[in-house]
């Protein structure tokens, strides 16, 4: 990645979006609990890993899918915004299948969705990302997979869910969760497709 490219399109992304005066809620949080990475993160690092997930470079077309936007701030359990940590998504396309060559579901491939993206958090912890909600897929509720890396803790890997989901009650992973680290996990998106995800990131 270039750091410099990246925080760039970051800022410029975030320009009148609606939670940008949101300030953080200081004192002690909960911490966003691990779960497990599952078997399709990336086994290459594709060419485009923006924080647009809807449109790869150099293709005309966009992801199929119900354009979402997550934005949320990286804090640690004090409250306080880590900034540069490194924020990476990856997940299933509109159909429910993922990009990978571990990838055994029979469901479409679309070659207009980015599948994986990362960014950087800015000063005040703030990361955002666009991408698609991803399809069910066998065995699991629509989630996105997350992690967070910095150069002082031991990185987060996570998974992110979509509240009313029918399936969300019979998922092994999010079941795995207590009611209060389920509720810190799971995110409603309002009508125009915009949900928050802090993740609160503990320390070494
Ligand atoms: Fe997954």
């Amino acid at each position: 990645m270039n750091p410099d490219v990246t925080r760039r399109e970051f800022n410029l992304s975030l320009a009148g979006t609606f939670l940008l005066a949101a300030t953080p809620a200081l004192g002690a949080a909960m911490p966003t609990p691990a779960q497990t990475r599952g078997p399709f993160y990336p086994a290459q690092r594709p060419p485009d890993s923006d924080f647009d997930l809807t449109r790869i470079e150099g293709r005309a077309g966009r992801a199929r899918g119900d354009v979402i936007d997550i934005v949320g701030r990286v804090l640690d359990l004090d409250g306080r915004p880590v900034e540069r940590a490194l924020v990476q998504i990856w997940q299933a396309n509109e159909a429910g299948r993922y990009d990978h060559p571990r990838e055994r579901s029979s469901a479409l491939a679309d070659p207009d969705f980015q599948g994986f993206g990362e960014v950087a958090s800015a000063a005040d912890g703030l990361y955002r990302f666009r991408t698609i909600k991803p399809g069910a897929y066998a065995g699991r509720t629509s989630h996105i997979h997350f992690m967070v890396l910095t150069a002082e803790r031991p990185a987060l890997v996570t998974q992110m869910y979509f509240a009313g989901e029918k399936l969300n009650p019979s998922d092994p992973v999010l079941r795995g969760l207590s009611e209060a680290q389920r509720r810190s996990v799971t995110v409603a998106f309002d009508s125009n497709g915009q949900g928050r995800f802090d993740i609160v990131f503990a320390g070494a």
